[in-house]
């Protein structure tokens, strides 16, 4: 992920810990052109439900935009309710899917 696009990253801090963290893809080739692709957003447990995810997509999703991407896509496993009324809260919608992963994608203009 570092290697592929490493301005996509934040973390949030309690302290001096990482509790959170985002990883996207700014400029992320697919057939039809280039997108946003969020490739990890993890918050540990004790942290979830505080909105720390949803300010974490919102700091991925301007990105995206200053980088003139239209759309943002992601994976996420079927099972991952979370996860998935998350992205659907936050404008997601399913687009597809390969085996267990759900396809989601966001326009963000
Ligand atoms: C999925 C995941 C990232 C969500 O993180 P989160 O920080 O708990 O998400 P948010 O707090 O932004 O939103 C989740 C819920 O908290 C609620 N919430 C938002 N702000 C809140 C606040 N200030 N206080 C309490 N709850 C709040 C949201 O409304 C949402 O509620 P809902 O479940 O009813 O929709 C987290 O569960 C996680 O790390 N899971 C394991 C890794 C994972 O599966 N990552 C996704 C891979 S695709």
């Amino acid at each position: 992920m570092w290697k592929g696009d490493p301005n996509g990253f934040w973390v949030v801090f309690w302290a001096d810990q990482i509790v959170a963290f985002i990883g996207v893809h700014g400029s992320w080739l697919e057939k039809n052109g280039r997108i946003g692709e969020i490739h990890e957003l993890v918050v540990c447990p004790e942290y979830q439900g505080k909105g720390l995810a949803t300010a974490l997509l919102e700091k991925a999703f301007s990105y995206c935009v200053s980088l003139g991407r239209r759309k943002i896509g992601l994976w996420v496993g079927e099972k991952n309710q979370p996860a998935i009324r998350l992205y659907l809260k936050a404008g997601f919608v399913r687009t597809g899917q390969w085996g267990k992963w759900i396809r989601m994608k966001k326009e963000v203009i």
